[in-house]
């Protein structure tokens, strides 16, 4: 994908929504979830527009990733779907079916990805690299602020494969 100035009007939807959250979804063969992220860089990288997630080793969402290379960003409308970030940012998907619970209509890309419909903007991404966070290469406030229960982030690296 090229990165024009709609590109970059799509890195300020995500950069503007994300603290209050967005939907990553995930899927593998068997499975589909959905969590809230509060976290991720988006930008150019690699000679490829670039996002990053972060997800915790306890999150059901990062078996998925783990099987998986397709991911999705769902970037809802401001001030909208408040009750399901809400939801998505507590219940896991091993315990809930939340797209059940929150009422989604999905579709899939020609890739695979499912992302949900009704939001503003969805980036459909492709995994290129992944890296656990490791406590010796972080500083030591942000280790103890984020990282005193040891459940690390891993950082997965992402094509921007398509924008929807
Ligand atoms: C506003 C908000 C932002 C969040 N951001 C993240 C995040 O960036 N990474 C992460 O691992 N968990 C994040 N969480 C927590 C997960 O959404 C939550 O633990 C979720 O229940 C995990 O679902 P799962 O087990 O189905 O994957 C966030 C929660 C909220 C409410």
């Amino acid at each position: 994908m090229k990165t024009n100035s709609n590109y970059q009007n799509k890195v300020n939807d995500l950069v503007s929504q994300l603290h209050e959250g967005c939907f990553l979804v995930s899927n593998n063969e068997k499975e589909i979830n959905v969590m809230t992220i509060g976290c991720a860089l988006i930008g150019y990288m690699w000679q490829m527009p670039m996002a990053m997630v972060l997800v915790r080793d306890t999150r059901h969402t990062k078996e998925l990733l783990e099987s998986s290379d397709v991911f999705t960003i769902n970037i809802p409308k401001k001030f909208e779907m408040l009750r399901e970030l809400e939801i998505c940012g507590k219940a896991s998907g091993r315990k809930v079916d939340k797209f059940e619970k929150c009422n989604f209509k999905t579709a899939s890309t020609d890739s695979g990805a499912i992302y949900i419909t009704g939001c503003k903007t969805v980036l459909e991404c492709n995994i290129v690299y992944k890296q656990i966070v490791t406590s010796s290469n972080l500083r030591s406030d942000i280790l103890n602020n984020i990282y005193s229960n040891e459940d690390y982030h891993t950082l997965y690296f992402a094509e921007i494969t398509r924008i929807i």
